[in-house]
């Protein structure tokens, strides 16, 4: 399929409602969970997205049977086969979470080895060494790390770092292993909750105690209905996209709950921010105050909206600072930017933003959430800002420019 491009002009507001889709990142494990039963499971609220296409083709491959209409899918049929392509790999990296169901199920697997990536050095050692303590046993060899049968035990396993993927992937392998497996330092993103809602409902008994996770286990979990909670990434998004932007906006069906520091952070810049049943208004500052941000695990404010906090900075009556924590190297897109005007200096993983005026430039997105930044700063910038290798935001952004355009942005696709 030829790559298609944004074409963005100047907006001087946005205004209107729009509804928030399913989350990406927790539909995406939820997915890969129902390897664990041979029973049926109904997942509602699965935004239609190129990476969740991409996890089905990837049940698909191992044995299962999709269907997906209307946000629904119906995952039915049986775990077949531990073989994993590197074509299937390369597509998509969450599929690495496959290891955890795969192995607590079927003893063995061959997976291919994920390859670089974007944002930065992505390693899945800390998966590993999970598996590892689960008593696994692999090599790695032409790409490919090869499970030899064994059955996995249940043990205790202390992540040095509370990853997002190695907690999933373990959480899912003990999930399917029979005993108490106790996860520390475990990450507690609202995706990891939600995981642990699915499986308690397939079966397993989890508690989570701070930071900590105390999963039983069971070899036959059943199948269940579950609906995926909304998408935190993607309502903070247009949270920073209006304030950036500029107008009054609703979000339906975003929890404010899931997105608290990102609120805080814009509420210090001025904007005006409430929370209305299941819709928050937000209303943008005339001019936003200078507000620095750090990137951490949850409940810090997230790596995926890093992009999109720059962007915003740039229109700040001072400059501003951003330190990326989680992925210290995830600025590719900064020369895109500059080629807008954009003033940006980076100092390690420090970034430094200063107010600028931006006129429109042909961009090259870099990854998902830089692309949907470089969006925004087309609608910030004078004249016509093009936006090219958009498929890095078809991959996560569920009717993004329908979305935009509903709310009066000056955007088109060609
Ligand atoms: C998840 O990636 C998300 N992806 C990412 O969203 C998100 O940016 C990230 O979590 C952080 O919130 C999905 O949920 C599919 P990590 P993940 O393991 O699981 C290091 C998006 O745009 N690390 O928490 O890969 C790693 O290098 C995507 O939607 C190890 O050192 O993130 C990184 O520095 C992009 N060893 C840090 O931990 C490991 O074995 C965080 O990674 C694993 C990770």
């Amino acid at each position: 399929m030829p790559d298609r491009v944004a074409r963005c002009g100047f907006t001087s507001s946005l205004a209107g409602r729009i509804k928030i889709s399913g989350s990406k990142n927790a539909a995406l494990p939820v997915l890969v969970a129902t390897l664990l039963t041979d029973e049926d499971c109904l997942i509602e609220n699965v935004p239609a997205l190129e990476d969740i296409f991409s996890i089905f083709h990837l049940l698909k491959v191992l044995g299962k049977k999709v269907r997906f209409s209307g946000n629904t899918a119906k995952i039915t049929g049986k775990l077949k086969s531990g073989d994993l392509p590197e074509r299937v790999v390369r597509k998509l990296r969450a599929s690495v979470l496959v290891i955890g169901p795969v192995l607590a199920r079927i003893g063995y697997g061959s997976f291919s080895v994920p390859g670089g990536c974007a944002i930065g050095e992505r390693p899945i050692d800390l998966h590993l060494e999970g598996f590892r303590k689960m008593k696994a046993e692999f090599e790695i060899a032409g790409g490919r790390m090869n499970f030899k049968k064994r059955k996995l035990h249940s043990t205790t396993i202390k992540l040095r770092f509370p990853s997002v993927g190695a907690t999933e992937n373990i959480l899912m392998a003990a999930a399917g292993t029979p005993g108490v497996t106790k996860i520390i330092n475990a990450a507690k993103e609202p995706e990891i909750t939600a995981l642990c809602d699915f499986l308690s409902q397939m079966g397993a008994k989890i508690k989570i105690e701070g930071n900590t996770l105390l999963v039983n286990g069971k070899d036959r979990l059943s199948g269940c209905r579950f609906g995926v909670i909304p998408d935190r990434i993607e309502a903070g998004t247009f949270l920073i996209a209006v304030s950036a932007v500029g107008g009054e906006v609703e979000l339906e069906n975003a929890e404010d709950r899931h997105l608290r520091n990102v609120v805080k952070k814009l509420a210090l810049s001025g904007a005006k921010i409430v929370k209305c049943g299941n819709l928050i208004k937000i209303k943008s500052p005339r001019i936003p105050k200078s507000v620095s941000v750090e990137t951490a695990p949850y409940p810090g404010f997230p790596t995926d909206l890093q992009p999109l906090w720059a962007v915003y900075m740039l229109k700040a009556e001072k400059a501003a600072e951003i330190k990326e924590k989680v992925f210290p190297t995830r600025f590719m897109y900064i020369d895109e930017l500059k080629r807008l005007g954009a003033r940006m200096r980076l100092r390690g993983n420090v970034l430094k933003v200063g107010k600028s005026s931006l006129s429109g430039a042909h961009l090259l997105a870099c990854d998902l959430r830089a692309a949907a930044a470089m969006v925004v700063a087309g609608l910030m910038a004078r004249g016509e800002t093009t936006v090219g290798n958009l498929f890095h935001l078809f991959r996560g952004y569920e009717n993004f420019f329908e979305k935009l355009k509903s709310l009066g942005a000056n955007v088109s696709i060609k």
